[in-house]
């Protein structure tokens, strides 16, 4: 399977710490964030691996990550060139997927646990990964019956369920079908949550749970949350 990074957007919800610099390339306790994702990607044997970034400091993805050969993987990358969105910057990846299904992980987001169990074996349809956090409101949330996804509501008032989705996704290659149907949202985005209610409405979408910590990494609160658990998993 390939692997996809989406690392673009703005990072505006942490100026004036992204005003020079890109949200990815900031520290995670003692790693650029990029690093961990990439880490996830390749725990979990994937060794064909697209970065897509925005086209301010492209230039220094290159400098940190250059060929993949330090990490043992080839990487490819990709601009995007304005913020459209998760799923626009995922629409980026089509020719490299190359008609294969791809794992997909979002840049800003941290998980603790190999994912190599999680996505074997994955072949058609799409699969998300669930996390079960306290406060999911800022999040991607499932209403669950009798274990079934039904829909997902984007950064909800009112959470159907205590679990948020996080930044891990499988998609066969009708994803990219389904990304040209898409309109953007109110804040004018292509959202990967539209991606992911087609296949549930398609009854092709599965679901896993995560079991050890997961942090996104792109609010101040977040990113500090997440330098501290990387910590702590060190003791
Ligand atoms: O972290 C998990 C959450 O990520 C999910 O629960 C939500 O369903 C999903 O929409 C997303 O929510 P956020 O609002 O937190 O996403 P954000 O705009 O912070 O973007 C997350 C990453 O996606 C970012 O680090 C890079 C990538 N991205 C984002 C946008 C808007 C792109 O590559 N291009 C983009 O245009």
């Amino acid at each position: 399977m390939k692997g996809v990074i989406l690392a673009g957007g703005t990072g505006s919800r942490l100026m004036p710490l992204t005003k020079v610099t890109n949200k990815h390339l900031l520290p995670v306790y003692d790693k650029p964030m990029i690093y961990y994702p990439l880490n996830t990607l390749i725990g979990a044997g994937i060794d064909d691996i697209l970065i897509v970034s925005g086209p301010g400091h492209a230039g220094h993805f290159l400098n940190l990550l250059g060929s993949g050969k330090d990490f043992g993987v080839r990487l490819t990358y990709e601009i995007q060139d304005d913020a459209g969105g998760i799923a626009h910057a995922l629409s980026l990846a089509q020719d490299f997927s190359d008609e294969e299904e791809i794992a997909v992980i979002l840049g800003d987001n941290i998980f603790e646990d190999t994912i190599v169990e999680k996505i074997h074996g994955f072949k058609k349809g799409a699969k998300i990964f669930l996390k079960g956090i306290e406060n999911p409101r800022r999040f991607g949330v499932p209403e669950l019956i009798g274990g079934r996804i039904i829909s997902i509501e984007e950064k909800p008032k009112n959470p159907k369920s205590s679990y948020a989705v996080t930044g891990l996704y499988l998609y066969d290659f009708e994803v990219f079908d389904i990304i040209k149907t898409l309109k953007p949202s109110p804040r004018g985005e292509l959202e990967i949550t539209d991606v992911n209610n087609w296949y549930i409405k398609k009854r092709k979408m599965d679901y896993g749970i995560i079991d050890g910590f997961w942090s996104d990494a792109g609010t101040f609160e977040s990113l500090f949350r997440a330098s501290c658990l990387v910590k702590d998993a060190k003791k």
